[in-house]
Order: structure tokens, then C-alpha cells, then sequence
């Protein structure tokens, strides 16, 4: 053994003194991160998604062999250990909030209040959406994100760097030439709308509560001592303001943003550069007609006077700059009336109360349901069928219930907690600490059965093309897909039955479900829709496990021996594994033609690509507290052998319970005799 670690260390030495790597590196980090920006910025990547998966690999392989990872490597974005609590974090200049407005006239009044007091003449302003998220402050020192901190109160917030280094489309280091010694960006950490309903469907999937809209979900993620659970959420940011600003000139807003363009950070979308405030008016209007449709919510407009120079002139009040403005949209609010209040189960079980309403146009769009939230929420407002409520339209998000005008004193009506599921009649559970009412039916239940088929088919599962909600419904209903292995069993034949299938198209469904029988570990655990299991949570234990049977009745400790897997984590994924019924459709598919790959399969694999085992030889003797096969997959995978027989070139012998007469006779060979937990604290070492 002594010989063989020799024998690494010397390769590695000889890797590090090799300067070809460390080029090899840096040229591998600047190109990941500028793919990096193409795609979770520009929304435009110029290689396929396996192309960059295949160079972080290589990345992640020769920054193990050389020891060397430059500082603004994307491997550094995950991988930080829980914290216990957040640090505080003083701002140098504090972080201001913004005075709002709700009318013209009272932008006209702070076009007039500008022009007077700083006696400029026609101040320059510059326009950008407000965003409906948090404030937090970058802070790049020499070029390097050093340290990320929330807004706070202004004066004080708290460090959290670790979390906002999970954000694909933070850089983590400036790009460019000219770097600043120091500059503080700051900016809005948001959920897209998109992101945030994807989220929610999850969570209630895994009958976790809900966020009830994009910036609570945004807040929450990054309020998260475990960045692994930030990195499973999908955050943005767009950068609109500086505090310190040391070693580069910058004179204006319009400028800031243009330095920002450059060096890559994202930045406020329709940023825009206004000569007066006649302008300033009509990108409000257009902002206001287009909001319904941008991808994130946004909450106003806000006017800030471009030139640095005429903001200090203006300076600022106790909390708020002279120089700048929020113009804030209201809601899109109305006026109607209860009609019913009908349960309505969700695909993922959730039992929730729905409003029937006098149908009434919001915003343009006729609203005649809207949800109620809970059960609890409806005994709190005292909600009765007959009352007068408000209903509010956020953005895409489904209408609500934001409060009760006036109670029908002649309704006795009463709204009932179901005690059954409204479809298939199986117990209503409370979950959740209460809060969510539950199908216990499971997929025995129809609309989560949907519900489990197209999560499995989704873009970020199966990625089965062309087969979208529609028609996993129209499959479902029609009942040629009554669960996810049914997909595999569909003919051409099943499908030009159907309406609004042709020959053509059917041909084109079957084609894409074929092309996708290939496919990669990670993207099947998160296809099965185990709870908790979220991509980031799928890909960490592709890395950790060869193949799916090696998961098969997998013990909750050696998935929890992970870094960064939580405990009901793996709770949740032991369970799922140990189920036979599971067990058995993941057979079942194998044998319709599924085959599954590990393309991230790096469990234990030292700096050379091998496995830490590489070389030795195992026995097993005794009962372990795990099964003989687990134990054997964890030593195998980790490129070890497992022999029968003890020999001199036993390197190790694992003892369990009542071991046999294998035990004597590694003693007498002096084979090193180690107990189960040794065995897997060497391997999680
Ligand atoms: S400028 C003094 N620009 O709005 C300058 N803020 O109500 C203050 N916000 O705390 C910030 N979008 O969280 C600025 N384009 C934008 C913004 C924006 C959203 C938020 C920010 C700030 C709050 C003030």
C-alpha cells in the first residue's frame, strides 16, 4: 500500500511543477465562464449543454490532479459547507431605499424639484424596471467577488456570499482588462416567473409549503445557511447601482450600466437613457402594458438622475436619494362576489379551496376562479359563499382572494374541510405542520398519477421533445398512458388514433421517445420524482453512484456520508429506493429499452481519475450493518475488488457481526482487520 500512495504523490508533484496545467486551467475557467454568460444571460449558449458538461469535468479532474483552482473557477459556485448563522455585513455606504410615487403628477413634481434645487436644466435621467426582489451588494476586490451581502436595514446586512456564489449569472470574477481595484455593485436578486412556478410544483410534489410569490421564494433561498439548498434554486440578478467605486471613472448611470454590459454582469432589461421627463412618462406607459408579459415581476419604474455629479448636488434625505424615484404600478385589483367554494385537487395531491366568482374582468382578463390558499386561511378572513370580495391579478400568477369587503350577513353557508379527496375519495391529510390538506391516495390518486408523468417527460427529466402537458394529459385521459412506463409501450399505431395526431406527428412523438431511452443517471432520479430530489440533489448522487441498481435498498447513512446531502434527503431517497414497487418499475422500464448512463459518476475517484480503492482488494466477513451488495457496489465503485477468499494480498478484511473463520486466517496472514464504520470513514475521507 505504502508503495502505491508513494507512487501518486509523486505523479501529482510532477503535475504541479507542470505549468501546462495551470494554462490548460485558466483556459478552461474563462471559457466555461463566458459559456456560463451566454447561457444564463444572453439565453444564447453557443455549445450544447453535454459540450460544457464535458469540459467542467475535465475541469474538475485537472484541478484535483494539480491541487491548483484559480479563484474564479465555476466548481467553486457549489461545494461551500453549511454555516451556523450569517455574519453580519456593514455596508461602507449604506444602501438606500427609494421614495415611491403613484401618479404622473407627482413624477412631473420630481422632475420640477430636481431642476430646481441642483439648477441643472434639463437633467438626463435614465429609466429601468423596479424588480421585485431583494437588494444585495457585491463587493470585487482586485477584479474578485470577495464578498456578497444582502441590503438589510440599509446600514447592516448579512454576508452571504457562499449563497450568491451559486447564481450562475453572478461573475466571479470581472472580466476585461482595466479591473478596478475595488468596486461594490449592487443590484436585485429575483425569481423569474417561469423559475418560481417550477419551484412551487416541486415543493408541493414533495408536500413542502409554498412561496407565495417569485421574491418570498427569492428571499427565502437565499436566507439558506446550507448553499446547497440555494444551488437548487433558481436565482437572478440584475445589476443597476454602485457604492464604492475605487481605481476606475465612472460618471454616470448610463455609463455604470455600459462598464456592467461589458464586463459581464446582467443588467436591468430596457435600460434606457431619457432626455426629459416627457420621456421618462412614455416608457412608464409601455412599461405598464408590457409588465403582464416580462418573464419576472416587476413593481414599478425607477427614475434615477444619470450624472453622478447632479446626484451629489441633489443629495439625499435620511432613507432616500433626492436624486431618484419609484414609480410604483398598482395591482390589478376588482370588485365582485363568491359564488362557491369547491375543493380543487392539484396533480401533485394538494387539496386546495377555490373561489367560484361572479365572473368580473381584471386587468382585461376575465377572472371566475381564484384561490383561496388553505383551509385555515378561509376560518381566518370568516370567507362564506355570498361575500363581497377583492381580486387581485400578480402578474402570471393564478388570480387571489387579497381580501372580503363585506360579509353576506343572509348566508348561513358553511365551508367544509374535505375529509376525502374530491377524485379518487382517499383520505384528506393534513401536511406540512398543517398547513397543506393532502390526497393520501398517492398515484392510486388520477391527477397526481398526471401529475408524476409530465414531471417525468419535462425538459429537465426525460426531455422527451414534443411531448409537453397537453398531450401527456390527452395520453392520460385517453388512458394508453396510465403511468410513466406506459410511454415506452406507446405505437405509432396508438397514436394516429388520436385527434390532432396525423401520421407524421405520431411518427415524430415515437422518434423523440426512443431518442430518450438513452439516458443519464442524473436526469432519470430526477425523471422518477423522488421527494427532495431536485436536479442540483439528482446530479450529486449520479456522481456518488455508478448505476441505478447500485441505489437499490440503499441505506439512509451512506447517502447521508455525502457532503451536502441532507439528512431527510436521504431519507426521502432511501425510502424511494427501498420500495419495491419503485424497484420494479425502473425494471420494467429497463426492459422496454431504457438504458441508462453515468457521465458524472466521480464517486471517491482521486486526482488521477481512479478510485480510491484502485488496486486493493476487499473481503466481507460477518453481518454488516448494510447489505453484503451495498457494501461491495461502495468498494467496487470506488474501484476496489471484493474477493471470497483471504489471501496476503487481502489489503483489507471488513469484520461485521459473528464473523466466520475468514477472520482468524487474515489474522494469521496479518491482513488489517477494520468494522464497518472504519470502512466507511476511509471512503468518505
Ligand atoms: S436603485 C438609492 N434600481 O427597490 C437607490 N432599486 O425601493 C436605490 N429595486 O432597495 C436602489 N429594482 O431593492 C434601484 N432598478 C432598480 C431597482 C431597485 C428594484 C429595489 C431595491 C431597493 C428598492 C427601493
Amino acid at each position: 500500500m505504502a508503495s502505491e500512495s508513494d507512487d501518486r504523490k509523486s505523479q501529482l508533484d510532477d503535475l504541479l511543477n507542470n505549468r501546462s496545467i495551470k494554462e490548460e486551467i485558466d483556459f478552461l475557467v474563462e471559457r466555461l465562464n463566458r459559456y456560463n454568460y451566454e447561457y444564463h444571460v444572453l439565453d444564447a449558449p453557443s455549445i450544447p449543454d453535454k459540450d460544457y458538461d464535458d469540459l467542467f469535468h475535465t475541469l474538475v479532474h485537472l484541478e484535483r490532479a494539480s491541487g491548483y483552482t484559480p479563484p474564479n473557477s465555476p466548481t467553486l459556485r457549489v461545494g461551500a459547507p453549511p454555516l451556523d448563522k450569517f455574519d453580519k455585513a456593514v455596508h461602507s455606504i449604506p444602501m438606500l431605499s427609494l421614495d415611491d410615487v403613484f401618479s404622473v403628477n407627482e413624477v412631473i413634481d420630481f422632475d420640477y424639484r430636481v431642476r430646481e434645487t441642483s439648477e441643472i436644466s434639463g437633467a438626463a435621467y435614465t429609466v429601468e424596471p423596479k424588480y421585485d426582489g431583494l437588494a444585495v451588494e457585491l463587493t470585487y476586490e482586485h477584479g474578485l467577488l470577495t464578498r456578497a451581502a444582502t441590503r438589510g436595514d440599509g446600514t447592516t446586512g448579512e454576508d452571504v456570499t457562499q449563497n450568491i456564489k451559486t447564481i450562475k449569472s453572478v461573475p466571479l470574477s470581472i472580466a476585461g482588462d482595466d479591473i478596478p481595484e475595488l468596486i461594490e455593485i449592487r443590484g436585485e436578486i429575483y425569481m423569474t416567473k417561469a423559475d418560481f412556478e417550477e419551484l412551487n410544483t416541486r415543493r408541493e410534489l414533495n408536500s413542502q409549503s409554498l412561496f407565495a410569490n417569485p421574491r418570498n421564494a427569492a428571499a427565502g433561498s437565499i436566507r439558506q445557511l446550507d448553499p446547497a439548498v440555494t444551488a437548487e434554486r433558481k436565482l437572478s440578478i440584475t445589476c443597476y447601482g454602485a457604492g464604492i467605486i475605487k481605481g476606475v471613472t465612472l460618471s454616470s448611470q448610463t455609463e455604470l450600466i455600459s462598464w456592467l454590459n461589458k464586463r459581464l454582469f446582467p443588467t436591468p432589461y430596457l435600460f434606457k437613457s431619457a432626455s426629459g421627463i416627457n420621456e421618462v412618462i412614455s416608457y412608464i406607459e409601455k412599461m405598464d402594458a408590457e409588465r403582464a408579459e416580462l418573464p419576472f415581476n416587476i413593481d414599478g419604474v425607477v427614475v434615477k438622475v444619470d450624472s453622478f455629479a447632479h446626484r451629489e448636488l441633489l443629495g439625499e434625505k435620511t432613507r432616500c436619494p433626492r436624486w431618484a424615484i419609484a414609480y410604483k404600478y398598482r395591482a390589478q385589483q376588482e370588485h365582485t362576489r363568491i359564488l362557491d367554494i369547491v375543493p380543487s385537487i392539484g396533480r401533485t395531491g394538494v387539496i386546495t379551496p377555490v373561489a367560484i366568482l361572479e365572473p368580473v374582468a381584471v386587468g382585461g382578463v376575465t377572472v371566475s376562479r381564484a384561490t383561496l390558499h388553505n383551509w385555515d386561511e378561509i376560518k381566518r378572513l370568516e370567507i362564506r359563499q355570498g361575500d363581497k370580495v377583492i381580486v387581485e391579478r400578480a402578474g402570471d400568477v393564478i388570480p387571489k382572494i387579497a381580501g372580503v369587503l363585506s360579509h353576506d350577513a343572509a348566508s348561513d353557508a358553511q365551508v367544509i374541510e374535505p375529509e376525502v379527496c374530491p377524485e379518487c375519495g382517499a383520505k384528506a391529510v393534513r401536511e406540512d405542520g398543517g398547513a397543506v390538506l393532502r390526497c393520501s391516495g398517492g398515484i392510486h390518486c388520477p391527477p397526481q398519477r398526471q401529475g408524476r408523468i409530465i414531471h417525468f417527460v419535462s425538459r429537465a427529466a426525460m426531455n422527451i421533445d414534443g411531448f409537453g402537458e397537453k398531450i401527456a394529459v390527452q395520453l392520460f385521459e385517453n388512458g394508453l398512458v396510465k403511468d410513466f412506463t406506459d410511454i415506452f409501450r406507446l405505437t405509432k399505431g396508438d397514436l394516429e388514433k388520436l385527434p390532432g395526431f396525423a401520421e407524421k406527428s405520431a411518427d415524430n412523438l415515437i422518434n423523440s421517445i426512443n431518442r430518450c431511452k438513452a439516458v443519464t443517471l442524473s436526469r432519470f432520479i430526477y425523471a422518477l420524482g423522488v421527494r427532495h430530489c431536485g436536479e442540483f440533489v439528482s446530479k450529486l448522487i449520479a456522481e456518488n453512484f455508478e448505476t441505478i441498481e447500485s441505489l437499490y435498498g440503499v441505506k439512509e447513512e451512506t447517502l447521508n456520508a455525502i457532503k451536502q446531502l441532507g439528512q431527510i434527503t436521504a431519507a426521502a431517497a432511501s425510502g424511494f429506493f427501498s420500495d419495491k414497487s419503485n424497484i420494479s418499475s425502473i425494471e420494467t422500464l429497463k426492459t422496454l429499452g431504457l438504458t441508462i448512463s453515468n457521465p458524472d459518476y466521480r464517486a471517491f475517484a482521486d486526482s488521477h481519475g481512479r478510485g480510491k480503492f484502485t488496486g486493493l482488494t476487499f473481503v466481507i466477513t460477518g453481518t454488516l450493518p448494510s447489505s453484503r451488495r451495498e457494501v461491495e457496489g461502495l468498494i467496487r465503485n470506488a474501484g476496489g475488488a471484493v474477493s471470497s477468499a483471504v489471501s496476503k494480498h487481502t489489503a483489507y478484511i471488513i469484520a461485521g457481526q459473528s464473523p466466520g473463520s475468514k477472520l482468524s486466517k487474515a489474522q494469521a496472514l496479518g491482513v488489517k482487520i477494520i468494522a464497518y464504520e472504519e470502512f466507511m470513514s476511509i471512503l468518505a475521507d
